[in-house]
């Protein structure tokens, strides 16, 4: 894992954002898995600028994000999806067409897993995944526990995320779905490039774990270890357990 630990969470940020712009320079037509969550939005608000003032095409680049929660349709407010839209589709020139999203709302849940399974392979794979990290370690929505699943799949919330995404919910534990969709940790791994970011402190222990610890299904992100390109991008205060590798 390459690892690199930055003054505060707007240079991660900014890191992200020249990363992904740069992947974009490179191939017009990425292939980019994308993540929810606190953690990259500034890099996404630094995407919509540097767009903004002519830095990075999208027009031929396809997004697929990481996960989405199950009984809920793509309008929803709380949905990734519109999660997405708000902090970076609306402010790019993406064709809609080339957003790929796990639909939430599909009658047949496991269908929509193989479904999503086949456009990623139909697209040629994904190229560069962004990645954040739960406190507990996860991935995705692959969350901490006696296994992990290699393809993409239905999730049982544990309360601990349901808590972590209650601010997309009104605030509400209890209104987040109980149920989400999620890339599994194989269809991770076959990302050719991965970058992980952390910020905070309350990422330095799984950050640990997840860089000098064994791989468990205990902290889902402990599996990145294996893949043979992986960034971490950290700030200070994430970085803060971590020991020389
Ligand atoms: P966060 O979430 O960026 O809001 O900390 C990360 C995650 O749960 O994957």
């Amino acid at each position: 894992m390459k690892i690199t630990v930055l003054d505060g969470g707007h240079a991660v940020a900014r890191a992200l954002a020249r990363s992904i712009a740069e992947a974009l320079r490179e191939k017009a037509d990425l292939v980019l898995g994308l993540a929810t969550g606190r953690t990259p939005v500034d890099a996404y608000a630094e995407l919509r600028r540097m767009h903004q003032e002519g830095d990075g095409d999208w027009s031929r680049a396809s997004t697929f994000n990481l996960d989405e929660f199950a009984g809920i349709d793509a309008g929803h407010p709380g949905s990734f999806r519109q999660f997405m839209r708000r902090h970076l589709f609306d402010g790019v020139n993406i064709d809609p067409t080339r957003i790929y999203f796990l639909n939430g709302a599909a009658t047949d849940l496991d269908a929509e897993c193989d479904r999503y399974e086949e456009a990623i392979r139909g697209a040629g794979g994904i190229d560069l995944q962004v990645l954040g990290i739960g406190s507990n370690g996860h991935i995705g929505f692959n969350e901490p526990g006696d296994e992990l699943i290699a393809r993409t799949h239905r999730v049982r919330l544990l309360a601990s995320t349901r808590q972590d995404n209650a601010s997309l919910f009104g605030d509400d534990p209890s209104h987040v779905p109980a149920e989400a969709l999620s890339m599994g940790i194989g269809t991770i791994l076959q990302a050719r490039r991965i970058v992980l970011v952390a910020t905070g402190a309350n990422k330095a222990d799984c950050i640990a774990q997840t860089v000098n610890g064994r791989i468990t299904t205990r902290v889902p992100a402990s599996v990145l270890q294996v893949h043979r390109d992986v960034e971490v991008l950290l700030d200070r205060a994430a970085a803060l357990r971590i020991s020389p590798i």
